[in-house]
This record gives C-alpha cells, structure tokens and sequence, in this order.
C-alpha cells in the first residue's frame, strides 16, 4: 500500500476579479474551492491513475473536515490526525496580476507527531511512504528526519520537499527523491541550473544516499538517476499548459503508479512525465484517460 503524509494540507480559494483594489471591497466573478497539499494531490491522482492510497497527515477544524471530505469523496482513504486550529485557506486572486496568500495553518503538537510516528512505525511490509511538502505547525527542521530514523528498512520512503529539508533525508537512504530545479540548486547551494546539469546533481543525491534520484524539469522534461547506475532523460509533452499546479505532484504519482505495475525505470519516467504533462495542460489534476492519449502520441 502507499502512503502519503501533508503537513499542512489546504483549502485553495480561487477567486477571478477583474480588477483588485487593495484597502477596497472587491466583487468577485467566478469563485471555485479546491483541496491541496502536496501529498493529498499524489494521493488523487494515484486514485485517478487506478491506484489505492491512505492519506495521512494532520487537519483541524471544519475547514480541515471539509478537507477530509474530499478527498474521501475522490475515493482516497484518510488516516488524518485532528489537532486543534482550522487547516489553512489560501486565498489565489486572479485579476489583472496573480496575488496569492496562503494560509499559516494549526500547530501540531508534540503528541500528534508522536501519533504519525507511531503510524508510520506500524506500516505494512513494502509499503511506499511519500512525505511531500513543507514542515509546518512550528515544528522543527529536523521532523522529516525524525519521522525515518524509526522508520523499518523495507518502507521505501519517496521524498518530495524543499532542498533544506530534502538535504536532510539524503542519509536515510530514500528509494526515491524529485526534487524540480529550484528545489535541486537549494540543495547544492546553485543559483541556476542548465538541463543538461541535470544527470550530474541526480547522480550527486544518489551518492549523498537517495537510490534513485528524478529531477523535474518543468517544461523541459525530466531526468533520472536509478539505483543500477542507469540515466535517463524524458522530454515533456508539448501543449498548452493551462495550469502547471501538481505538475510535480503527478509526476511523482505518475512513477510510483508505473513502478507498483511493475514497469521498467524508463517506461515508469516515461509514464511520469505523461501524468506530469497531462496535468499541466487542464486546470486540476489530470485523468487517466488524458495521461494515456499523450502516450499514444507518435
Ligand atoms: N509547461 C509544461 N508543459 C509540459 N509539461 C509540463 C509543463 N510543466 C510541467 N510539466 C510536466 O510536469 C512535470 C513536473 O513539473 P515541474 O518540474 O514544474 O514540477 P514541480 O515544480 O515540482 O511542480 P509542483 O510542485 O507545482 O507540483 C515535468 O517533468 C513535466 O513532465
Ligand atoms: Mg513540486
């Protein structure tokens, strides 16, 4: 079984405006609700890829039912802990700019991190663990580390976070890492990074521990370092991406669902790359039906 652990999952509130005033009241046009954080979007879109996952993490309040709601409605199985607080809103504005505020989110206590520990302590044999986003609720840096120092070697940990806390995952010996580009240069300290730099710094994580190493490259593509030595290079689907929002997120679902149907490394990126471009040509995550018409494509 897959797991997938959000810190701080949210409720995104997408208001349309055609002008915003600050220090005005402003009308909205069209407004739409959707839930996110980047665990609970691998865990949809495993869900649409065909795949059953458990949802793990922390919600509060009616905001954070609301959010448990969904996606058990999408069909995704819950195991979140409640603490005390609301889940956060983020509040995106689109008017003649993008404006964005997002929401800070309930304190997690030190007795409900022992809760996920204790979770995660007790989890079937060859269970995929994906831990994706941020730390939050005033926890410490140290908290990703914390969860896999306990963890059983049989887990295969996928790790998808901000480079300072990815650094620290690394001598855990994940199965699988993703950061994307901005993600990569906060990890070696860069301030940009070519494509083709790409194989290097996949191949410099898998010696700072992780086994298998996908850097996402956004529009380019992406990129793979596997546990065999073996490289490989996927260029993204060409269209016109509408919103590239949990582009990442299905990629990383796109791989582990290929890899659970037992597909080579290569056919799995492959396949990751469709789900991450499929999701970027449409506003919300991408269907099956979407990711198998790109692969299809001569
Ligand atoms: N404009 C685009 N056109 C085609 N494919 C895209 C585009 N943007 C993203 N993708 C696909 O999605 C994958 C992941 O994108 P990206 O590297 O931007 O992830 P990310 O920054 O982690 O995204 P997020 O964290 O918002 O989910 C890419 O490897 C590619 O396959
Ligand atoms: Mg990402």
């Amino acid at each position: 079984m897959i797991y997938t652990v959000t810190f701080n999952p949210a409720l995104d509130y997408i208001v349309r405006l055609d002008a915003l005033t600050a220090g005005a009241l402003n009308r909205a046009k069209e407004e739409l609700v959707i839930a996110g954080g980047k665990g609970l979007n691998v865990s949809v879109m495993l869900k649409n890829l065909g795949v059953p996952s458990v949802a793990l993490g922390f919600i509060a309040g009616f905001t954070g039912e609301a959010l448990r709601c969904f996606a058990e409605e999408k069909g995704v199985r819950t195991e979140f802990i409640r603490v005390d607080g609301v889940s956060r809103i983020n509040v995106k504005i689109k008017a003649e700019r993008e404006t964005e505020i997002n929401g800070r989110g309930p304190d997690i206590p030190g007795f409900a991190l022992e809760q996920l520990e204790n979770k995660l302590q007790a989890l079937p044999r060859n269970a995929v663990l994906v831990l994706a986003g941020s730390i939050s609720g005033g926890l410490p840096q140290d908290t990703y580390a914390r969860l896999l120092q306990g963890l059983p070697d049989h887990i295969r940990v996928a790790a998808d976070m901000p480079g300072d806390l990815l650094r620290t995952v690394l001598p855990f010996r994940p199965w699988l890492v993703k950061p994307n580009r901005e993600e990569l240069c906060e990890v070696f300290g860069l301030v940009g990074l070519e494509t083709r730099e790409a194989a290097l710094y996949a191949r410099r994580l898998c010696e700072l521990g992780a086994r298998n190493a996908i850097v996402s490259l956004g529009d380019d593509g992406a990129f793979a370092y596997t546990e065999r030595g073996e490289e490989f290079f996927i260029p993204a689907f060409r269209g016109r991406a509408l919103d590239t929002v949990g582009a990442g997120d299905s990629l990383l679902a796109g791989f582990i669902a290929a890899k659970e149907r037992g597909e080579s490394d290569r056919d799995a990126l492959r396949f990751a790359v469709a789900a991450g471009s499929a999701t970027a040509f449409r506003y919300g995550l991408a269907e099956e039906a979407e990711v198998l018409d790109l692969l299809k494509r001569p």
